[in-house]
């Protein structure tokens, strides 16, 4: 797929995705969204890729679904665009590797849902993020309502749904909206040394891994502890199983297969 409003890269292992549009500070259009979800596509194609990272271009992550696209949409259209959006956050939710969100900058509205669609979020220190959409009238339509309330707990996501404030990077880890904070100029680097650690192991536990915690915090725990054992079950088809056990007896590194 040709890309206008993204940038895909791809070094060592570790897929990039970069939102290009800052002068709009890398808001949401459709062309955006359709881009996204076709790098998700494209990436896990490519089997030597075992992690993404997603960044934005400029001064912003991403500042929200594109307000300037929105403000003259019909009802109907508010619907597709929010289809649209949530199927572009699940794409990345349940893509096969893990996606590590390098927060550089404004991650607002369809922004932060974005995050909250990813498995490991890094902020630079000058990260602002929140769920300002009350004050455009609307309330988030790519999730937040639903993904924040699951990770940070339903008073606080309540507190950003209904006031509109954007947080700082040390409030948002203090919440447990991100994992880390790092000095701007550290971003990359430390996603990039989280990616390598990740992009070095099996692919078949970074997959299983990523989706048992996904489908088992959103069912009840015996159900979620069967599916765990159905995989871990499953694991033991593996290549990967067989010869990162035989690695350890031998007290060699292990050459994982992705399969
Ligand atoms: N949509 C469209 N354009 C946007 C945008 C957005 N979400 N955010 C910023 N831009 C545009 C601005 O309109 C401006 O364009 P022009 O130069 O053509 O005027 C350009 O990006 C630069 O923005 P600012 O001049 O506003 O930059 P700033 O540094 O003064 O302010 C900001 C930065 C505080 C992030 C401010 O731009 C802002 O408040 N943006 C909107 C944030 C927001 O409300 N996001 C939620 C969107 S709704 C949503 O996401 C709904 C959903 O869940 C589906």
């Amino acid at each position: 797929m040709a890309y206008k409003n993204i940038i895909v890269e791809k070094k060592d292992g570790i897929g990039y995705i970069k939102i290009n549009r800052p002068q709009a500070l890398n808001a949401l259009n459709k062309e955006t969204l359709i881009e996204l979800k076709g790098a998700i596509l494209d990436l896990e194609q490519d089997k030597k890729i075992n992690v993404v990272i997603l960044t934005g271009v400029g001064k912003a992550f991403i500042a929200g679904a594109d307000i300037k696209q929105m403000a003259d949409m019909t009802p109907l259209e508010a619907k597709k665009f929010s289809e649209l959006g949530h199927g572009v956050l699940s794409k990345i939710e349940n893509s096969r590797f893990p996606v590590i969100a390098a927060i550089n900058g404004y991650a607002l509205g369809g922004g932060c849902e974005t995050i909250l669609a990813c498995d490991i979020c890094i902020a630079a220190k000058s990260a602002k993020i929140g769920q300002p959409e009350i004050n455009l009238g609307i309330h988030p339509g790519f999730g937040g309502t639903q993904r924040l309330p699951r990770l940070i707990g339903k008073m606080k996501a309540k507190e950003l749904l209904l006031t509109g404030k954007n947080i700082d990077a040390d409030e948002a880890l203090r919440i447990g909206l991100v994992n880390m904070v790092v000095d701007d100029v550290k971003l990359m680097e430390t996603a990039e040394n989280i990616a390598r650690q990740i992009a070095g192991k099996s692919s078949v536990p970074t997959t299983f891994i990523k989706e048992l915690v996904n489908k088992g915090t959103n069912i009840d725990l015996d159900n979620a502890n069967s599916l765990e054992i159905s995989y871990f079950s499953s694991s033991f088809s593996t290549h990967d199983q067989k010869e990162g056990m035989k690695a350890f007896v031998e007290k060699r590194k292990p050459t994982f297969k992705g399969k």
